[in-house]
């Protein structure tokens, strides 16, 4: 280990045993993995996976009218071992202009306006707000992610410790109720607890990831949003963990309305006055879906069909392959 202490990348290093080691940078992935946890982290293929889902486009500082851009914000909770706030990190990086030196007593929840890192940091064009209920845990991922590579990826995080819920309601009563977050990732034991008020605080048509290790709790999150009537559709649910390469298997998780009852709201309709003729019905499916699909763009997840006519299909999608452990939902904020 002293040996290592200030060598450069390429030189080479001698264990007691007489091999030869040439020493080199860890990559983000052999940093995360390998660096002290008090949590478990997000695998570094599966945080790979889940910034590509985020669809993240941060734009160049160099970017002319700058006032047209919004700036990206992107909530996590919680913040665990910061192995995924790394990446998001790593992701947006490219949007901020270079950052002053960090000063040592910084705390990047604090408000150090005045300072030039402060007034740096007011002025940043995408940053991550990382939430977690455990002090500990928060300031471990602090230290996670500031000692990576010097640090060149702390700045565009700002670190709290607290309850979700006080942290969104907050920033909502001092952004006149407007929603401001671009992006969402909720890795904790109840997503489905927090999608009321991540509903108001995603922008139009922003993106929420619920990372869980069971199907449940996504299943569980499907229910919340449709019984509260939240503006979220499911676009995806992605089981990823050894075996399924490295994009996940695809999961069906919807609401159908069985074939069984469609006669009878076929009839319903003919006599309804009120139902548009919107509903899907098709007689060669044995189902037909009342939730988000790609292929089924049209259908409202809420609408015209009562709710105790729709079953849950949950069961991984047939012959669909694209790699950790856990469920991941894609959610997009719908604009009704
Ligand atoms: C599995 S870890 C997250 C790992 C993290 N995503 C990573 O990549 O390193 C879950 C974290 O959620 C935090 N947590 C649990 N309940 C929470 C809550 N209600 N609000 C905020 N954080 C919570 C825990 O303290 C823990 O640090």
């Amino acid at each position: 280990m002293n040996d290592i202490i200030g060598k450069k990348q390429r030189d080479w290093v001698t264990s007691m045993k007489g091999q030869k080691y040439m020493l080199q940078d860890p990559t983000l992935a052999e940093y995360t993995s390998c660096s002290e946890r008090v949590v478990t982290p997000i695998y570094p293929q599966d945080a790979s996976l889940i910034v590509s889902l985020l669809d993240l486009h941060p734009s160049t500082p160099d970017t002319e009218d700058r006032t047209k851009e919004e700036r990206l914000e992107i909530f996590e909770a919680g913040t665990g071992h910061g192995s995924l706030t790394l990446h998001l990190a790593r992701a947006i990086h490219g949007a901020n202009t270079h950052a002053p030196n960090i000063p040592s007593s910084a705390t990047t929840s604090e408000d150090e306006e005045g300072d030039a890192y402060g007034v740096w940091r007011a002025n940043r064009r995408a940053l991550i707000s990382s939430i977690d209920a455990s002090a500990a845990h928060s300031s471990h991922a602090q230290m996670v992610v500031r000692n990576f590579r010097r640090g060149m990826y702390y700045p565009h995080v700002d670190f709290h410790v607290g309850e979700i819920v006080d942290f969104l309601s907050s920033r909502l009563a001092s952004n006149k109720d407007e929603p401001f977050l671009t992006h969402a990732i909720l890795d904790l034991p109840d997503p489905s607890l927090y999608l009321e008020i991540l509903s108001k605080a995603l922008n139009p048509f922003g993106k929420l990831v619920t990372f869980s290790p069971s199907v449940t709790q996504t299943l569980n999150s499907f229910q919340a949003v449709k019984e509260q009537r939240l503006p979220l559709i499911l676009e995806k649910v992605l089981e990823v963990g050894a075996g399924f390469g490295s994009g996940g298997r695809e999961w069906d998780l919807r609401s159908v309305l069985p074939k069984s009852r469609q006669q009878n709201v076929k009839q319903i309709e003919r006599h309804s006055t009120n139902v548009s003729g919107d509903t899907m019905l098709n007689d060669e499916e044995t189902e037909t879906s009342q939730t988000n699909s790609e292929s089924e763009p049209d259908v409202e997840p809420w609408q015209d069909t009562s709710q105790e006519d729709l079953e849950t299909v949950c069961r991984p999608k047939p012959g669909v392959r694209i790699e950790g452990g856990g469920f991941i939902g894609l959610w997009r904020r719908m604009h009704f």
